[in-house]
């Protein structure tokens, strides 16, 4: 290391130290100059190379941009345009190409430094692979709604009659994957009869109680009978007054077999 005097060497050192921690920081970071043409990068730390499998004099001079590719989406790129243009710090997650090819989610964060010396503003850009999350997220998303599809089954039991049981803890979003499963199904197989069982529901509320009543309207649009079962008298009795449907002059009986079995007679009738 050349130098001329202590304090010389002191500026050498600790631009050597900075450098040293950028390297060591665990993620990609770039320094773009908005002065040149087409934002060129004048700096990547290792970090960027790792992540990305470019080595530093591959990418100087290049826009950042050839990172993108095929699958990246126009709407992330837009958002960074419009903050570089407003000078705006922003934060995006932007699919991104290693240059094997492989894909990764860049969680992507670009601010605007300005530079007294040069009396310049640079943009930073600092890059963290976030894929695993992303992974993570997308398969939360896939089990919840594998989930929800499970906890409504609808099961036909005869020619035109369905059953299905309530199971679980009943709330707010349960009650409308009920209403939702239950208009596609009628849709689909235009069943004569519903059960709702209730049996495996543990206290009626009055949100349980509004799902059966608008239930009970959409099934007569289509030209199906709700029934229910599993509401014993002395639940009922406890439960009341939400598990009172007289005025919706609903059948409602103990068991899922008695219900089925008034069905017979009815067809027999
Ligand atoms: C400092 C800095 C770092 C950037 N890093 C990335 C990056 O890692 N990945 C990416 O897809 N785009 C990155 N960009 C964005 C692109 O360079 C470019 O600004 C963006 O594609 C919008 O401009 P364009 O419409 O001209 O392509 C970065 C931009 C700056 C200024």
């Amino acid at each position: 290391m050349e130098y001329h005097s202590l304090d010389e060497l002191a500026v050498l050192q600790q631009n050597d130290f900075i450098r040293a921690a950028i390297d060591r920081v665990g993620a990609g970071v770039v320094i773009a100059d908005p002065e040149q043409e087409d934002m060129p990068l004048i700096y990547v730390n290792k970090g960027f190379e790792e992540l990305t499998g470019y080595e530093a004099q591959e990418v100087l001079g290049k826009n950042c941009r050839f990172l993108q590719g095929e699958h990246t989406e126009q709407k992330g790129v837009d958002q960074i345009r419009e903050a570089i243009h407003t000078k705006e710090t922003v934060k995006v997650e932007l699919l991104n190409y290693r240059k094997d090819g492989s894909e990764f989610w860049n969680e992507l964060q670009i601010y605007t430094v300005y530079i007294d010396k040069l009396n310049q503003d640079f943009f930073v850009g600092v890059q963290q692979d976030v894929t695993k999350r992303k992974e993570a997220e997308r398969l939360v998303g896939h089990y919840s709604s594998e989930v929800k599809r499970l906890s409504t089954p609808i099961v036909p039991v005869k020619d035109n009659v369905s059953v299905l049981p309530l199971i679980g803890n009943v709330d707010e979003e349960r009650l409308q994957q009920m209403l939702d499963a239950v208009s596609f199904h009628v849709q689909e197989q235009k069943e004569d009869y519903l059960i709702l069982d209730l049996s495996a529901v543990q206290v009626f509320n009055e949100d349980i109680h509004i799902s059966i009543y608008q239930l009970n309207q959409l099934l007569d649009l289509m030209g199906t009978t709700l029934i229910l079962s599993g509401v014993t008298p002395k639940f009922a009795m406890g439960s009341s007054p939400y598990a009172n449907f007289s005025e919706l002059s609903l059948r409602s009986y103990v068991s899922v077999k008695q219900a089925l079995q008034m069905i017979g007679e009815d067809s027999r009738a």
